[in-house]
């Protein structure tokens, strides 16, 4: 049987699960079980990057250590997948030990190969992206994200693999998927490759370089190497291991904004280590909610567990399969996902389910009659052969809506044979000629069912196997084979179940309200899964100072006189703020998703005073105000009352 090897992206657990991750998950559950189906010995990857600034961080707002605050998260992805039917066959965490093994074997590999060296590195860094930027990167960034850093890193000889890479995607152009999305990686590569920095002394949540414990190896030479260590690389790697069957890996799955770190960095780390490449990296596109990709700082986020509480996990894996065209972006709405249930599931097939089956009880004694030579099909055995070829055909290339859409159009086609040739009229005539025509419209209609529900068991599992059983067949839906699906294989003459709706309709309003009250209340336990409501133990580990040092910072209560928001900017206000002085001072702050001009003016805050000035958007700023970050993500500005006195030093 021949191995197929998928992945989706380890997701970082500074976030809890949202439908956004749910939704490439579902997708590689999808491709899997199509591939089942296919008859190959299919895998699915999945995971949780746990290393780097932003977990320890999270970790110690919610007052615990990086390793309890990974465990208990990456449990949460897990439980989630568990729950919503996701078959995945490996889930590896960059916090294993197994996993570190992998690591420093391709490392080594690429250190002895002469691609790493060790070097100085200053320069611009996103502390959201983990990453340093370039300065037309950091000039779009938001500007409280950016810092300057300095520091020793090992670095990755990226630059010594343009001409390579540009080779791979000329003679595999299937390599990077979409044909946009591989077009954007070549110019990407066209432009120049950077060395990348792969290793940060200044971290210390991370796993240890071999040939020198004081650094620890950065966020993607780390997180990417798990779809091989979740096989087994670095520890039982050799003949009849996973890793010997199912490396190099078939599809990468990823969202778009990764493509590049997959379809350049991980080919590169891979050719300098000397190990087979993936064969193909394919980016999908985001689910947008209230008009953009869902983060937890906008909070504009939805999960997928309410939805399957209310339209269970077909509804949902339909939704997203069906209505997003698979590699664009698309907007995700509570009330386009019921309609779409309803339309489709429960008074599209779910309909033609229960119809079947009442009807063979009813005129046929519950058995699958015989379709008689000559009588009328309705064009239906022809149209069942060609949507059968090209539903397979629209799976391979993940074109999942189209390969719906044409197994609906059979749906459609056997609706309204039923319609046409009114069994409940023939089962009232009592001539042979009707009779015939009665049992071949049922046999027709339950074969046609019968096919459209073996097609559709990779997308809504459940209600397919319910479907299967219905109609009387043995076993698993999910093990037959798609590319063996032959019209006539009902065999008449096989009893039929009766079943309640495998899709009961759905109130559309009740149901948008519902799956709201679950995401208030699943949002609530994501605090406390964050650990939100937890600070208590907070450790501090910055260094001791003396009080001279703290007396070198001038704070002082300041009044924002003025304040406006700064074009092309989401964060940034632009704040006149009184300290006391002749003039008042300009201070640009990142606060403005959170505090709006108007809420500014006639606020008494607590500024830096002698900062040295900043430019920011073309602007000098000449101070900073003071905020926590508290748990919602947002900044929360310390402020006095109107008495305070304006230029009063705190201290
Ligand atoms: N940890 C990195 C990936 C390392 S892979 C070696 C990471 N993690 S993440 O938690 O941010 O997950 C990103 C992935 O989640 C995206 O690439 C995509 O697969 C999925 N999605 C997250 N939000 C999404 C949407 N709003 N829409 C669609 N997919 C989204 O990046």
């Amino acid at each position: 049987m021949p191995n197929f090897y998928i992945s989706t992206p380890i997701y970082y657990v500074n976030a809890a699960p949202h439908i956004g991750h749910a939704y490439t998950t579902i997708v590689a559950d999808t491709i899997k079980r199509i591939r089942r189906m296919l008859g190959d010995d299919a895998y699915l990857t999945t995971g949780s990057d746990e290393h780097g600034q932003k977990v320890e961080r999270s970790a110690a707002a919610a007052g615990l250590e990086p390793q309890q605050f990974t465990d208990r998260v990456s449990e949460a992805f897990r439980a989630e997948w568990d729950e919503l039917g996701l078959e995945c066959d490996f889930f590896r965490r960059t916090s294993d030990p197994r996993h570190a093994l992998a690591v420093r074997k391709i490392f080594e590999r690429c250190l002895a190969n002469g691609a790493v060296y060790k070097g100085t590195y200053t320069g611009k860094y996103h502390l959201g992206d983990e990453a340093f930027v370039t300065d037309e990167e950091a000039a779009s960034a938001d500007l409280e994200m950016i810092t300057t850093v300095t520091e020793e890193n090992y670095f990755f000889r990226l630059s010594a693999f343009q001409e390579k890479l540009l080779e791979l995607y000329e003679s595999q152009p299937e390599f990077v998927q979409p044909d946009a999305r591989r077009n954007e990686v070549m110019a990407f590569v066209r432009a120049g490759l950077n060395d990348l920095s792969i290793s940060r002394s200044t971290l210390r949540w991370g796993i240890p370089l071999p040939n020198d414990p004081e650094h620890v190896f950065y966020v993607w030479f780390d997180a990417l190497t798990t779809y091989m260590s979740a096989i087994g690389y670095g520890e039982h790697d050799g003949p009849g291991s996973d890793y010997e069957r199912l490396w190099p890996i078939d599809v990468h799955l990823v969202g778009k904004e990764i493509v590049r770190f997959h379809a350049v960095y991980w080919p590169a780390f891979l050719m300098a280590a000397g190990l087979p490449l993936p064969k193909q990296v394919w980016a999908h596109g985001w689910l947008i909610f209230q008009g953009g990709k869902m983060s937890k700082t906008k909070g504009n986020i939805v999960r997928a567990l309410p939805i399957k509480r209310v339209v269970g996990v077909d509804g949902l894996r339909y939704y997203l399969l069906r209505e997003i065209v698979f590699g664009q972006d698309g907007n995700f709405s509570h009330e386009a996902l019921t309609v779409r249930y309803n339309a489709d599931l429960a008074n599209g097939i779910g309909n033609l389910a229960s119809r079947t089956s009442s009807m063979l009880a009813r005129y046929c004694g519950g058995k699958v009659p015989e379709a008689v030579r000559g009588t009328d099909s309705g064009g239906l055995p022809p149209l069942a052969t060609l949507c059968i070829g090209e539903a397979i055909e629209l799976y391979r290339k993940f074109a999942f809506s189209k390969a719906l859409e044409k197994i609906w159009s059979l749906l459609a086609r056997t609706d309204k044979y039923i319609v046409e040739h009114k069994p409940w009229e023939l089962a009232r005539a009592d001539d042979s000629d009707s009779r015939f025509q009665l049992e071949a419209t049922l046999y027709n209609t339950a074969e046609a069912l019968r096919i459209a529900c073996v097609l559709l068991a990779p997308v809504i599992p459940a209600g397919a196997q319910r479907i299967w059983e219905l109609l009387g067949q043995p076993g698993a839906v999910a093990e037959q084979r798609l590319d063996r699906l032959q019209w006539g294989g009902l065999a008449p003459g096989t009893a039929v179940g009766a079943q309640a709706a495998v899709y009961p309709r759905l109130d559309v309003a009740k149901s948008v309200e519902s799956m709201e009250d679950l995401e208030a209340e699943a949002l609530e336990e994501q605090a406390r899964l964050m650990g939100a409501s937890a600070p208590q133990a907070l450790e501090i580990d910055t260094p001791e100072i003396e009080i001279g040092d703290f007396a070198k910072v001038d704070l002082r209560v300041g009044v924002v006189r003025a304040a406006d928001r700064v074009k092309k900017s989401r964060k940034l206000l632009q704040l006149s703020v009184d300290i006391g002085e002749a003039e008042p001072r300009t201070i640009l702050s990142g606060i403005g998703e959170k505090y709006g001009p108007d809420e500014m003016v006639g606020r008494r805050i607590a500024v830096v005073a002698n900062l040295k000035p900043r430019k920011m958007m073309g602007q000098l700023s000449q101070g900073m105000l003071i905020a926590a970050t508290l748990e919602d993500g947002e900044p929360h500005l310390a402020d006095f009352p109107a008495e305070a006195p304006i230029g009063a030093r705190l201290g």
